[in-house]
């Protein structure tokens, strides 16, 4: 398996009820290493570049105006298979369908309020990561 870097954002909903470190532990227990991490507050007009590929989505603007709600997190996540490993360790995106023990299932309070997003693919890894970090800003 080949070591990779994946987008993981902790959002308003999990920020709010301070859950970053309980996410965090979470994610380096599967061995996903935090190699680039800050916290920011989005714009809308970020929001909506950075969630492009749904703008067609009749839930784009709930989740749009959802994610300026309070602060996230953003980071890069390094391990084998990192962007399938932070999918499972997050659970399917409605807490509804989540498995046992994943973030999801634990932490997040609907489909739109979920606690976490993380990258699907390789490609939208890459273009995920450049859009919060520089080279400079990732230390694995
Ligand atoms: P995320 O992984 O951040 O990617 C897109 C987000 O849209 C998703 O998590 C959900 O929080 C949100 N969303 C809201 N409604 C839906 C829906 N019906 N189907 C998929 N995603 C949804």
């Amino acid at each position: 398996m080949a070591i990779e870097r994946t987008l993981s954002i902790i959002k308003p909903d999990a920020t709010r009820r301070n859950l970053t470190g309980q996410i965090n532990a979470r994610l380096e227990e599967a061995e996903l290493r935090i190699v680039a991490q800050k916290r920011v507050r989005l714009t809308l007009d970020q929001a909506q570049a950075f969630y492009d590929v749904h703008k067609e989505r009749a839930f784009f603007e709930d989740l749009c105006n959802f994610m300026i709600t309070g602060p996230v997190v953003v980071q890069v996540l390094e391990g084998e298979d990192a962007i399938a490993k932070n999918r499972e360790v997050m659970g399917a995106t409605n807490p509804a369908n989540a498995d046992e023990g994943t973030i999801r299932k634990d932490f997040a309070e609907s489909i739109e309020a979920n606690s976490v997003h993380g990258s699907d693919a390789t490609e939208t890894a890459v273009r995920e990561i450049s859009f919060f970090f520089s080279e400079l800003e990732i230390v694995g």
